[in-house]
């Protein structure tokens, strides 16, 4: 049964990982009608949801019964603050790590954004060994080093892309450099919330109603200061679409995902699967989007 879950939860996340990088980069360059959607509150839509979620599933857990799902979310959130304190270092770092995700899909690629991501392998890794005293064999390293080189050649610039490179350099910067951090900080995150998740008892669904509740104060955070304006004058549901809805349903599934594949296989396992999407988006980003040449020579 946990070997099923473990192998259940990372094929999911294959194909979460993949559809929410392709429809999040597709929403992101979609021209339209009105004003664009704002990242800031699609991220705190999505953590919203992802609590929603994990309500049902606690509610679930305590045999459908409204007056245990209360005694539990009373018992093991509101009356164990320093327990519930814990989750704001990795919700913080989820946040920022969330709108990081935006400002590379906006500035590069679908593949390459994916293919640069995957050095949170290592990061990862490095995490860890250092605080969980994982230890990783020859053949893993060794992964990790065909991984790394992998990345290099994908970033590495072909003609096309020197003739215009004056054109994309600035936002391909800014672009590599919002990816760069994102896996500095999701290395950390993750493994201080498997950490968590280990070496305490509270269920997962519990750990990520918590994780989403610092997640949406730092989200909204994030709203006033940056898109404050914006929405005081457009609504914060402003450029809301289909599509829009789809990306936050996506991302919110994924934190499902991901506190799951956390819980039942481990961080380094769970950056293993979600490169495997590299290999579908890629294939998918090239015949279906044609988004697989640098975006500045079609704009
Ligand atoms: O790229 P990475 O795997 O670090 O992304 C993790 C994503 O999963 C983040 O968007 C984070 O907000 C989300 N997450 C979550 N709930 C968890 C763990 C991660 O929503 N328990």
């Amino acid at each position: 049964m946990f070997a099923n879950l473990k192998y259940v939860s990372l094929g999911i996340l294959v194909f979460q990982t993949t559809s929410l990088v392709l429809t999040m980069r597709y929403s992101r360059t979609l021209k339209e009608e009105g004003p664009r959607y704002l990242s800031s509150t699609a991220v705190v839509v999505a953590e919203l949801l992802k609590i929603m979620a994990c309500i049902l599933l606690v509610y679930k857990d305590s045999k459908c019964s409204l007056r245990a799902l209360n005694r539990v979310l009373h018992d093991e959130i509101l009356n164990k603050p320093m327990e519930t304190l814990k989750l704001a270092i990795p919700s913080g770092i989820y946040t920022l790590q969330n709108n990081l995700l935006y400002v590379a899909l906006s500035n590069l690629d679908a593949a390459t954004y994916q293919v640069t991501y995957q050095l949170k392998i290592l990061t990862t890794a490095l995490f860890s060994v250092s605080m969980l005293s994982k230890k990783l064999g020859v053949y893993q390293w060794l992964s990790l080093v065909i991984l790394m080189t992998g990345v290099a050649f994908v970033q590495w610039p072909s003609d096309s892309q020197l003739d215009s490179k004056e054109l994309s350099a600035g936002s391909q910067f800014v672009g590599l450099m919002a990816v760069l951090t994102a896996c500095f900080s999701s290395g950390f995150a993750g493994v201080y919330f498997e950490k968590i998740l280990k070496e305490t008892k509270q269920s997962v669904w519990i750990r990520n109603i918590q994780l989403g509740f610092f997640g949406s104060i730092f989200g909204l955070m994030g709203v006033y200061i940056y898109d404050g304006e914006l929405v005081s004058k457009n609504g914060f549901f402003q450029g809301y679409n289909r599509l829009t809805w789809i990306v936050v349903v996506l991302q919110a599934l994924g934190g499902l995902v991901i506190a799951a594949v956390i819980k039942y296989a481990d961080n380094i396992l769970k950056g293993f699967a979600t490169s495997l999407s590299i290999i579908l988006s890629t294939l998918i980003s090239y015949f279906w989007l044609q988004d697989f040449v640098p975006t500045s020579l079609k704009e």
